[in-house]
């Protein structure tokens, strides 16, 4: 039997939080043979609301897990983690302004970051959720220097997912037939959706996006559209954020790069830039990446046309400008 994987998922008595922990409780994020410890952070506020969720962990009688932490102690929450899933922030409150709720979560993520360097497993992956999601994983990426850069990232999986089923629906074909989107950049609305390598299989095999939806002004225009406001229809619609979206996506950005995505496949993933695609190095971008062994690699040499070029470049930014606007928080 394998040894229990000790994952951590703070904020875990939110939304996102609820949908997500019975998925990893049976196995939809690291298979249904790998048994599990959940680590659950909370604040204080927010306690009680906590221990009703590890209750119905237990109510649930889940066969791969394998113990439940409940915490509103960070260090506690963080001590022997291989994953950890950071959900916790503070949300953007009507009327307050971008650099106060930057500077919450700078603060939060700065401390996170040190209980996560000194207490989680050495070669513990991170995935960051909660938004400002890039800018979030890069204030951790710099308050914990030992941990591997390779190990911090952003969930764009959501969008990813998103972009993949506006073209199933598009061209009425199965979800699972689609593959090779992308989305560059911030998990916001200045994110570019990309399907310029993306096909489609047909019973007359592969066949490019572009040559199936024929309607260059739909692709160009509405689909983009639609992929960067899709969390605000959301909310519009349920009142609530897309939170059975985004626990799913978190399962999947895990289990890709766990177990690896399958050949020929890529995903999106908010990743340390080297400065492929001339994007500047430094900050947490979303590339198409593959994974094996349990590392991500930036696909290479995707052609970039004009109209891309100049999408990659905004979102690149506004990336920079909340990169700024964070160290002046610091200050
Ligand atoms: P929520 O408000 O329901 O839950 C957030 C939880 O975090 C709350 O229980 C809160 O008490 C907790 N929290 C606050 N500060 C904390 C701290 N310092 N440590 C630990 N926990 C803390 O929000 P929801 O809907 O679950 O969303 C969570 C985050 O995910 C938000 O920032 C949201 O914008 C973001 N999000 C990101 C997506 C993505 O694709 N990257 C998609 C959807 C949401």
């Amino acid at each position: 039997a394998k040894e229990p994987v000790r994952v951590l998922v703070t904020g875990a008595a939110g939304q996102i939080g609820y949908a997500l922990v019975p998925m990893i409780a049976r196995g939809v994020m690291l298979g249904a043979d790998q048994p599990v410890i959940l680590h659950m952070l909370d604040i204080p506020p927010a306690a009680e609301a906590l221990n009703g969720v590890k209750m119905e962990l237990v109510d649930a009688a889940f066969p791969l897990l394998k113990g439940v932490v409940a915490t509103t102690d960070v260090v506690e929450a963080c001590t022997g983690v291989n994953i950890a899933i950071m959900v916790g922030g503070f949300p953007r409150k009507e009327g307050m302004e971008r650099k106060d709720v930057m500077s919450k979560n700078v603060s939060i993520y700065k401390s996170q970051a040190s209980a996560l360097e000194q207490h989680a497993s050495p070669n513990c992956k991170v995935l960051v959720v909660a938004n400002p999601a890039n800018t979030n994983a890069l204030i951790l990426k710099e308050f914990a220097p030992s941990i591997p850069a390779q190990n911090i990232t952003c969930l764009t999986r959501l969008d990813h997912n998103r972009a993949l089923g506006q073209i199933s629906e598009r061209l009425n074909v199965q979800v699972c037939d689609v593959k090779n989107v992308i989305i560059w950049g911030n998990h916001s609305s200045t994110q570019y959706p990309d399907v310029n390598h993306a096909t489609v299989k047909t019973p007359s095999g592969e066949k490019p996006v572009r040559e199936l939806v024929k309607d260059d002004g739909w692709l160009n225009g509405e689909f983009i559209t639609t992929v960067q406001q899709r969390g605000a229809a959301i909310i519009k619609a349920r009142k609530l954020s897309s939170a059975l979206s985004a626990a799913s996506a978190a399962c999947d950005h895990i289990r890709d790069w766990v177990l690896g995505t399958p050949e020929g496949t890529w995903v999106s993933m908010g990743v340390y830039s080297d400065g492929s695609y001339n994007v500047p190095a430094g900050l947490i971008y979303s590339f198409p990446v593959t994974c094996c062994n349990g590392e991500w690699t930036i696909v290479q040499g995707l052609a970039i046309d004009e109209f891309s070029r100049k999408k990659l470049d905004l979102t690149g930014a506004e990336l920079s400008e909340e990169k700024e606007l964070a160290y002046s928080c610091l200050s």
